[in-house]
């Protein structure tokens, strides 16, 4: 399992393919796992790296807090240790705002933006104020609380109705990330700026994605993004939840291979 040491930090990733680089940024609290749908099927196009942010599966975690901004930092190092100047840079929910966290700060290693299942918003007061909450509840029983609390949202009404047996398999998955990372996670989404007016400044070829039953981040607000984001196209996966990638992978890598071929 290739790994890199970044400031003491061992971030561990996967790389797999030929092609334009395309670094994949998972969501919470999953792990660099939620891209296997991607990363073999779209070898032939793709360079793709699929890293654990510090805090999830292998990678260390140590105590936060954490930021977006610490994300976005890693993944650059990550980049440097990897010698890519410009990668294509792909995050579903979480890992859209440790996007838009890059973007920021270091828009000329962004060659193009995929932003899958997420939202530019900062939280509203009561979405801090429940991520405060669940923290408080891992403190005191673990990981299963955030597993508990994300696993039924994450799923669209189609998967939760015809494939349990996939929701069971990545409950196992998210069981693995320690605590202490999940923790540093909450606090960085709680505390992330809203992104709103950098989507007119983004000047790279972005491809919005959405699951149509998506009910974290909804198509609604995949709309509004792309609307505000000048070179941006809307993708709408039918019968996917927030996962769109997992729950619809064929669409969903029809949608990127002919976006980065587009490149
Ligand atoms: C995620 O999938 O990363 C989370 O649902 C994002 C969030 O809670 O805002």
């Amino acid at each position: 399992m290739p790994f890199a040491t970044i400031d003491g930090i061992r971030l561990v990733y996967d790389v797999r393919g030929q092609g334009i680089p395309v670094l994949w940024i998972h969501g919470f609290p999953l792990g660099r796992w939620l891209w296997d749908p991607q990363v073999g099927a779209l070898a032939d196009v793709a360079r793709s790296i699929a890293m654990d942010l510090r805090g999830f599966g292998g990678s260390s975690a140590p105590q936060g807090p954490y930021t977006m901004e610490t994300y976005a930092d890693d993944l650059r190092r990550l980049l440097d240790a990897l010698g890519i100047e410009r990668a294509v840079l792909a995050g579903l929910s979480m890992g859209g705002y440790v996007a838009f966290a890059f973007y920021a700060a270091y828009p000329d290693r962004v060659r193009a933006l995929i932003l899958a299942d997420t939202r530019h918003q900062a939280d509203t007061p009561e979405g801090r104020a429940s991520r405060y909450a669940l923290i408080e509840r891992i403190r005191l029983e673990g990981t299963p609380a955030a597993v508990e609390a994300f696993l039924p949202r994450l799923f669209g009404a189609t998967t939760q109705r015809e494939r349990p047996e996939l929701m069971e398999t990545l409950r196992r998955k998210m069981q693995a990330n320690p605590a202490a990372g999940l923790i540093g996670a909450l606090q960085a989404m709680a505390e992330r700026p809203d992104r709103t007016a950098l989507l007119p400044a983004i000047r790279v070829p972005t491809l919005v994605i959405v699951g149509e039953e998506d009910a974290v981040t909804p198509p609604e607000v995949a709309r509004q993004m792309a609307e505000g984001i000048p070179h941006a196209r809307l993708v709408v996966i039918p019968h996917a939840g927030h996962l769109s990638n997992v729950e619809a992978p064929e669409a969903f890598n029809e949608a990127v291979r002919d976006f980065l071929s587009g490149l």
